[in-house]
């Protein structure tokens, strides 16, 4: 959707907690080029300011129900989005209340607000991770729920708190989004994943290009795909910001709650990536095989059919080369950054 200079007058205001964080503010982004009114709510524990390219930043948690309630309250928005969690699969085994308290009991103090002010639209920010090790791929959104992590779990149960809530308030409809493995960054390189110690495969392997790491580790090279390492769908974070722009669209136009699967629909594999990094960077840096990283399903890849069929969603960047280009200017850029900080 695009609003037009009129309608932006009283464009349709969205309320989103997180939106200083990676996903978050590419989905602001996404928001203020088609003209809503963006409020974002983030304690900016891992996000940050200057990622925040449209509408204003209430610095607040999600566990401070009083500003919460208020900040709600006063902007009065169409639609919340949520993306605040913590994301870190690992760190999610080592200290699983942590997931729950933020992840869970967090989702259910926002909803708990967003009843009391009467907010009829909600769009969630779920994971692949709810699936845990699928028996067959891709998976459909009727693929049981087996997370096999916190994390994952921390999302399923939300899910089920939105799923109770909408089948009995006939005017509360949400979206839950499955995210897969998301990856890239603006194409005009104004923002990016930027979190300290990342562990996810693309950003890791520019570190380990840029000289930040001395070598990338590959996580097992002895799984049942054609290569030994694993596959995931990588999605570009750009085409996953749409998602949420025609759910809403869905939501605002009165569609009823759903749950979609946001990847391509095919995968890669480790060694690919590595092959891709290497390509786009230039860089022939150092890889080692290494043992499995533990939780690790052998493939995950999304049928995706549901979203393009009943939102008509289009992704535009399904190309590997395009997705870990961006994240590689985007790292050239966050270097600069910090070094003009530092
Ligand atoms: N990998 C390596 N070396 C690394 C980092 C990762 O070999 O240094 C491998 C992993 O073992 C895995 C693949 O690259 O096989 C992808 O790993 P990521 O950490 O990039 O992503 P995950 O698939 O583990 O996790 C992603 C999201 C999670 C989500 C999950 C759903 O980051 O939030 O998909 O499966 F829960």
């Amino acid at each position: 959707m695009n609003l037009s200079q009129n309608s932006r007058k009283s464009a349709p205001r969205i309320f989103v907690t997180g939106g200083a964080g990676y996903i978050g503010s590419h989905v602001v982004k996404a928001l203020g080029e088609a003209g809503y009114e963006v409020l974002v709510y983030d304690n900016l524990s891992s996000g940050n300011r200057w990622a925040i390219l449209y509408g204003d930043l209430v610095e607040g948690d999600l566990a401070d129900r009083v500003l919460l309630e208020k900040t709600l309250a006063d902007f009065r928005p169409d639609a919340v989005m949520h993306f605040a969690a913590f994301i870190e699969v690992n760190e999610s085994v080592r200290q699983p209340l942590k997931y729950y308290r933020n992840n869970t009991l967090n989702a259910l103090k926002l909803l708990e607000t967003v009843r009391q002010v009467e907010i009829p639209y909600f769009i969630f920010s779920s994971t692949a991770a709810v699936y845990g090790t699928p028996e067959t791929i891709p998976v459909t959104e009727q693929t049981p729920l087996q997370p096999i992590n916190p994390y994952g779990a921390s999302k399923m149960m939300s899910e089920r708190l939105l799923a109770d809530l909408a089948a009995v308030e006939s005017n509360f409809n949400y979206v839950a989004l499955r995210y897969f493995n998301v990856a890239g960054a603006d194409s005009r390189f104004r923002i990016g994943q930027a979190y300290e110690n990342a562990t996810h495969l693309i950003t890791r392997a520019l570190k380990t290009a840029h000289g930040e790491y001395a070598k990338l580790q590959i996580f097992g090279t002895d799984y049942p795909t054609p290569d030994g390492t694993c596959i995931r769908d990588y999605i570009h974070v750009d085409d996953l910001a749409e998602a949420h722009l025609v759910a809403l669209d869905h939501l605002m136009a009165g569609g009823g709650s759903e749950i979609f699967n946001c990847g391509y629909g095919h995968g890669y594999s480790v060694r690919e990536v590595v092959e891709m990094a290497r390509k786009v960077t230039g860089m022939d840096f150092t890889v080692e095989e290494a043992p499995r990283r533990e939780g690790d399903p052998a493939a995950l890849t999304a049928d995706s059919r549901r979203i393009r069929r009943k939102l008509g969603w289009q992704p535009r960047y399904d190309d590997l080369e395009f997705i870990i280009h961006t994240a590689w200017e985007w790292e050239k850029v966050l270097k600069a950054k910090k070094y003009r900080n530092s």
